[in-house]
């Protein structure tokens, strides 16, 4: 072989590394869709391979729209005014709660239920069968939409966040060229400033298997460190960064809708309704701790992320079927999606956002000190 042919070759490889590396950082997309990834027309019509979209009024699109940047406001927490019996919550039993019909006072024992419990899986409830702007409305009681800077949303209503693969994409393939698994544990949108609490996700059309969803309890996490450890991770912050989402999207040909934005979060966050402590850090989005040297950060950001993910024993995984509304409080928990159904089969999820406070921190106080 002719030497400048393996030079050429070798410098290809180098220049399309490159390509695919910039930007990366440890952000790590397994979902990347866009507009070209959506085969409307088999998501519609059907194919030969599967039935249309159950719910064609949730399709995804990417208009062009730019949005300004947020404002902070003033979050409100309905989980303080929840009666701890949850009286209105369950008043139909455990297994007969349908969040649709829950009154004021039963939405505020969620919001309380959910921060205690972390995650919770509502099954056969009637959410995606609503208009979706009364299913924006119950959401919004818990605080105003986020509208996310780079996914897909239904024509008209750029508050919900889609989570969308047509059953004619084969973006899974290329990305298991490129990396080893799709586990990104992380909390939504956690370079926002005030980034969102109470959250809902519902199936509308799924896989026969996976697509399963972990969650992961950080007020666990941080009590699985030693006081001493816990101590000096009290009082440091962190950068969250939008930046690597936003280039992803660009970098694909796909949109954002505003300009993306970093700002600082303490490490442990207090919850303001249960006063638990939870870690709040996650390899998709923090980036330094501040004061930190970039070893010294990434030395200590690298055990939080190891300890979050290894921690089997401090997660769980939602299974989806129909009709599953999972609410979870972003807060409190990490959470991933796992890549791992067929090709050729369709997954279509829609996410509500309320977002909360901005992050805050209260003072380390030893275990001896709790128990009084
Ligand atoms: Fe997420």
């Amino acid at each position: 072989m002719a030497p400048s042919l393996v030079e050429r070759t070798v410098d290809d490889i180098a220049e399309s590394v490159h390509k695919k590396d910039k930007n990366q950082s440890s952000y790590k997309e397994a979902f990347s869709q866009r507009a070209a990834t959506t085969n409307y027309e088999a998501e519609i019509n059907s194919s030969e391979k599967a039935p249309p979209a159950k719910y064609p009024n949730y399709l995804p699109y990417w208009d062009d729209v730019k949005y300004p940047p947020y404002e902070s406001f003033d979050a409100y927490e309905h989980g303080k005014d929840a009666d701890p019996k949850f009286s209105n919550l369950f008043a139909s039993g455990v297994t007969g709660v349908q969040l649709s019909k829950l009154n004021r006072a039963g939405q505020d024992e969620l919001a309380l239920f959910v921060a205690q419990h972390k995650v919770v899986a509502f099954r056969a409830q009637d959410f995606a069968d609503l208009p979706i702007q009364e299913a924006l409305d119950f959401a919004e009681y818990y605080g105003p939409s986020h509208i996310h800077q780079t996914s897909g949303a239904p024509k008209g209503f750029p508050r919900v966040h889609l989570v969308h693969r047509s059953a004619s994409d084969t973006t899974a393939k290329d990305y298991f060229e490129e990396r080893t698994n799709s586990v990104t544990w992380h909390t939504d949108v956690s370079f926002e400033m005030q980034p969102p609490g109470t959250t809902f996700l519902y199936l509308l059309d799924g896989p026969p298997a996976g697509g399963d969803t972990l969650f992961g309890n950080m007020v666990e996490a941080y009590k699985r460190l030693s006081p001493k450890f816990r101590k000096r991770l009290h009082g440091l912050q962190a950068v969250h960064s939008g930046h690597e989402q936003a280039q992803a999207a660009t970098a694909r040909g796909s949109i954002y809708r505003r300009e993306p934005v970093s700002n600082v979060h303490p490490i442990v966050r207090t919850h303001p309704a249960t006063g638990e402590k939870a870690l709040y850090v996650n390899p998709q989005f923090t980036r330094r701790i501040v004061g930190f040297k970039k070893e010294e950060s990434d030395y200590l950001l690298k055990f939080l992320y190891d300890h979050i993910a290894l921690s089997a024993d401090l997660q769980c995984r939602v299974k989806w079927a129909e009709g599953t509304v999972v609410v979870w409080d972003n807060r409190v928990t990490a959470h991933s999606a796992i890549l791992d159904w067929q090709d050729g089969q369709r997954r279509h999820l829609a996410r509500l956002t309320p977002r909360a406070e901005r992050p805050f921190e209260t003072p380390f106080v030893t275990p001896e000190q709790e128990v009084k």
